[in-house]
Formats: structure tokens, C-alpha cells, sequence
């Protein structure tokens, strides 16, 4: 299944007026807002849906509470939306929306959605930097005083909680819709990646005990400067910082998180790896210790950290079944 990446997310909230403002802080652009929500694109053409907790148009919940409803990937051609949709109509419903889009859930009951993409990338420039003996920015003041505030260039993954047997679940992202595995860690939580993506994941599910529902969305900007420039900003307008600034062993990227009042945590980051057609699946049997403590800026002596019980989408001990 040649699906090539985010298309869109769209969340349902409780306090539309704040998850709005959050979203136009964290840098997307508003292009419509409205009584029943408002909408965002990013400069490669996907987007971000706010949307009432009550919208009669949402696809029903997994948890309780203001979170994402529909993730909906982005298929390369028409064609592969159809072979989708033949192998989920196998043993599940599928909707067709009025613009050819499918609906359906995956096997924790996520609900999942496949559009043919308009995502077209817009490749930057790497900043010219300097470093030791090495100048390639002469006579010049580095080019980030010169940009305004930061803007998100695109989304590049998605991850839930997946209690259970969570190989299973992700079985079925990778036997039957074309992803692939980059890499796993004690046989319970899987980096996955789109079918034709060279992201390190576009899709993590993650086994912590019974912690179930949607976690995060990831979005990535042009360089370290911009993680610390949004994080920085987000602060300052008020909204909590969950996690960072640090960066990740897995995948390798900057990050830097924070509590999303439309739903669950969203994510900032930089210079995640890039995946070769040569890469092979790592397994990893404990926890590289590489990864057990990574650089991170210590929040429990500047801020406040959120205890994992706190995050507000998660239930402890209700794995919901399948929806219909
Ligand atoms: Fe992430």
C-alpha cells in the first residue's frame, strides 16, 4: 500500500475557543473558524480540524474527554485507496465520505480515515552555521533573528497508547495497510513508518500497562532554533509544557511537548532520522541505555512537570472494543 504519510487530524474538544488559540500559538494557520470549530493547513498542504467534543459530524470517541477523533492518512493515488478499502471492507465497515475519503477503525478501535494526498513538501534550505574550524556563515548574524514567529512545517507522526498484545495491533498497520517497521523495543512498542516514507515513524504505538487512547501528534520545523523559539513562545502564552526541550534516542529528533487542550500532547522536533529502502527492523531486547536517559532539559527545578496520571486523555484499565 503505497500511503505516504499525515493528512490530516481532526480532534474533538471541549473548549473550542482555547484549543483554537492553541493551535494558532503553536503555529499553524487558521483558515476558517466558525460556530462549530475551526480549521488549519500547514505549508504542505494537510491539515487540523477543532471540532466540539458534541459534533453529531465526529466519528464516535475512544476515550472520554477532549481528544483526537480521526487521523486520516494521505494514499498516494487512487488506486491505493481502493485496494484499502477492498482489504478493510474484508472484516470491518468502511464509509465512503462525499469526496471518495474512507472511514473505518483499526483493531484497538482507532478511528482511521485514507484520502488520496494533496501533501506536497516544500524542501528548506539548511541554515548556514558555524562551528569549530569549520565557518560556513561568514560577516553574517545568524538568519533566525531575521525570521518571524515560528511556523510548523508539516506533521510526520502520530502515536497512541496500545494496551494489550500490542504486536497484534500493530499488526495490523503492517500486514495490512503497507507500513513498515523501523524499530521495536521489548517486543511492545513499534516505530512504524508509511509504506513509501523514509521517516523514522510516522506511527508509534506505545504499550505503558493499560494507558489507552490517542497521545500525540508530532510536527517538525526548520532547524533546533525553531523547537526553542515554539516551546519558548508556547510558554510564554501560558500553555504547559508536558515534556523537553531535549532529544530523542528513537528516531533521533529534537523535541520539545506540551498538553494540547483540543486533545492529548503535541510535539515540536528537528532532525529526525531519515529512512533508507535499505534500512533493516532493530529489536531491541532492553532499553539502550543511550535511551534510558537522553539530554533533556531538567523541568523539575523550572517547571512544572505533569505527572503521566494527569495527562488528560488517558484511562487506566479501559481498553474500549472496536467500534462499528
Ligand atoms: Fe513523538
Amino acid at each position: 500500500m503505497n500511503i505516504v504519510g499525515l493528512q490530516s487530524v481532526t480532534y474533538g474538544a471541549e473548549d473550542v475557543e482555547a484549543a483554537t488559540r492553541f493551535q494558532e500559538d503553536w503555529g499553524l494557520e487558521l483558515v476558517e473558524i466558525g460556530t462549530t470549530g475551526s480549521d488549519f493547513k500547514l505549508p504542505d498542504d494537510t491539515s487540523v480540524h477543532i471540532r466540539r467534543i458534541d459534533d453529531d459530524s465526529l466519528p464516535p470517541s475512544s476515550v472520554p474527554g477532549s481528544t483526537a477523533r480521526e487521523v486520516i492518512w494521505g494514499a498516494a493515488d487512487k488506486d491505493t485507496l481502493e485496494a484499502i478499502g477492498a482489504e478493510l471492507s474484508k472484516d470491518r465497515e468502511v464509509t465512503v465520505d462525499s469526496e471518495g475519503g474512507l472511514h473505518s477503525y483499526d483493531d484497538l478501535g482507532y478511528r482511521i480515515g485514507f484520502s488520496v494526498t494533496t501533501r506536497a513538501i516544500k524542501p528548506l534550505d539548511f541554515p548556514d552555521s558555524n562551528t569549530v574550524g569549520n565557518a560556513a556563515r561568514i560577516d553574517e548574524r545568524a538568519d533566525v533573528f531575521a525570521r518571524g514567529p515560528v511556523k510548523q512545517k508539516r506533521m510526520f507522526h502520530a502515536v497512541y497508547w496500545a494496551p494489550g498484545d500490542t504486536a497484534a495491533a500493530a499488526g495490523f498497520y503492517l500486514n495490512r495497510l503497507g507500513f513498515k517497521l523501523t524499530e521495536s523495543l521489548l517486543g511492545k512498542n513499534f516505530f512504524m513508518r508509511c509504506g513509501s516514507s523514509n521517516d523514522h515513524h510516522n506511527l508509534f504505538f506505545e504499550n505503558g500497562g493499560n494507558n489507552f487512547g490517542f497521545q500525540h501528534v508530532a510536527y517538525e520545523v526548520r532547524d533546533s532554533d525553531e523547537v526553542l523559539k515554539c516551546g519558548t513562545h508556547m510558554e510564554e502564552q501560558g500553555w504547559q509544557t508536558q515534556l523537553g526541550p531535549g532529544r530523542h534516542y528513537f528516531g533521533s529528533g529534537w523535541f520539545w511537548y506540551f498538553l494540547n487542550p483540543a486533545g492529548g500532547l503535541i510535539e515540536t522536533g528537528f532532525d529526525s532520522d531519515f529512512i533508507s529502502a535499505d534500512w533493516e527492523p532493530l529489536h531491541h531486547d532492553s532499553i539502550p541505555p543511550e535511551a534510558a536517559r537522553p539530554w533533556m532539559v531538567r523541568r523539575e527545578e523550572i517547571g512544572k512537570p505533569v505527572a503521566e496520571g494527569d495527562w488528560p486523555q488517558l484511562i487506566d484499565g479501559n481498553v474500549l472494543p472496536a467500534r462499528s
